[in-house]
């Protein structure tokens, strides 16, 4: 039987207006955002965050890995909260969407709360997840995952960012106080609206999907030692080529994926040669994967098959190449009965969605893991591209999956 909920619209033109207003914080000339985690941008961006919090009259708390946590009290203190949000940081080459329409979206939701007047029995807390996107420092979901005490606070503050900075020296930026490791408060529930991120919803015309999980992912450093020599005078056959390496392995890893298809998924984002200057043989090499499949077990036999490849080119090509696993997030399946009250509510609001397995790892999964029910809502991405500066989204499917996600919340802070 449903609980008894207030209606409570959320107002969609201040939504849209809002993504657009954080946009501007780190806009890039071809239309996107850079805005990466622990930057003074990030910053901006989060003190706008906490000056909108605290116009609401929340309470805002922040933790020792850089979490910003808004929550406006309910009628009973002693309940657990709903929790709803995402992040704020941005790819290099971000969108204006990816995590900001979750944290707008949850902020959207409590303006709509405080303003409909109705105190609710627990408490809402909005949150800003720190360094979702693993760009600059890795891994992804940082924030969320030291929040879940799945990764360890103190081996995160010493993760470097490729320039040598530590995330300890950047979180040394706001000296405003000294934080707990974590905020105490007991969780009922976790939701949080991202864009998909891939073409499923546009291909079949749907505006939002309610999201079942999030696929595995694992994440490697490699380097690849050989020997520098000269471009000139070196024969072909007498080289220990460590750009070649690089190049083999990165076509091997193609074919893992491929070879696990159609869902494997194999990348390698970062390749850094050295000494990186035209007439000298690469020496050595610091390469990136990610890897990622909706199976955990298919995920852990790609691991062995990038290993064994890795060996083969070594041995072959005369390198070292070492393979370092450096972030594992397993398969996470979202809470059955919050999906299907998004599917309720999105029937009730006549907005058509479908179930949908998510391809990209999100704060929420961490959230889930803790045993909080969990769920997240998809909204349509133009061509499926994000992690681009041309990531688009239409307004009203922004506004559709607000909606909805607002019931869902509403539902759970109304109930006893
Ligand atoms: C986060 O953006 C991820 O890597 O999936
Ligand atoms: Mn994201
Ligand atoms: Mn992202």
């Amino acid at each position: 039987m449903a609980i008894q909920k207030p209606r409570i619209d959320i107002n969609g033109s201040r939504l849209w207006d809002s993504i657009h207003s954080y946009a501007r914080i780190g806009a890039t000339a071809k239309g996107g955002v850079k805005r990466m985690a622990f930057s003074q941008l990030d910053y901006q961006a989060r003190d706008q965050f906490i000056d909108e919090c605290t116009e609401l009259n929340m309470t805002i708390e922040r933790d020792k890995i850089g979490n910003i946590f808004a929550t406006m009290a309910g009628e009973d203190p002693t309940l657990p909260v709903v929790m709803v949000g995402s992040h704020l940081d941005t790819q290099p080459t971000g969108g204006k969407y990816d995590g900001a329409l979750g944290v707008l979206s949850a902020l959207e939701i409590a303006k709509s709360v405080y303003e409909a007047g109705q105190r609710p029995k627990r408490g809402l807390q909005v949150v800003a997840f720190a360094n979702e996107e693993g760009g600059r420092f890795a891994p992804a979901m940082m924030g969320s995952g030291v929040f879940a005490g799945k990764l360890s606070l103190d081996d995160m503050l010493a993760i470097k960012d490729i320039d040598g900075m530590t995330v300890a020296e950047e979180l040394g930026r706001d000296s405003t106080g000294d934080y707990p490791a974590r905020p105490n408060t007991a969780i009922d529930s976790m939701f949080e609206i991202h864009i998909e991120q891939g073409p499923i919803l546009e291909e079949e015309g749907l505006p939002i999907g309610a999201v079942t999980g999030v696929q595995a992912i694992r994440w490697y450093d490699v380097t690849i030692v050989g020997s520098e020599a000269h471009a000139g005078p070196t024969p072909m056959t007498s080289r220990k080529d460590a750009g070649l390496g690089a190049a083999e392995l990165s076509l091997a890893i193609e074919q893992v994926a491929l070879d696990h298809g159609p869902d494997g998924r194999g990348t390698v984002g970062v390749i850094v040669p050295s000494p990186a200057s035209r007439n000298v043989i690469p020496g050595s090499v610091y390469l990136t994967i990610d890897t990622r499949h909706p199976s955990d077990e298919a995920l852990l036999e790609m691991k062995q098959a990038i290993q064994d490849a890795a060996k083969v080119i070594a041995e072959k090509r005369g390198l070292e190449i070492d393979v370092t696993e450096i972030w594992h997030s397993p398969a996470t399946p979202f809470d059955e009965g919050l999906v299907q009250r998004l599917e309720h509510f999105a029937a009730e609001r006549g907005h058509p969605i479908r179930r949908i397995w998510s391809g990209a790892g999100h704060d929420s999964v961490y959230i889930a893991q803790m045993g909080v029910p969990t769920v997240m809502v998809f909204t349509q991405t133009k061509d499926g591209i994000s992690h681009n500066e041309s990531e688009s989204i239409k307004k009203e499917d922004a506004i559709a999956g607000c909606e909805v996600l607002a019931d869902a919340v509403v539902e759970r802070l109304f109930k006893g």
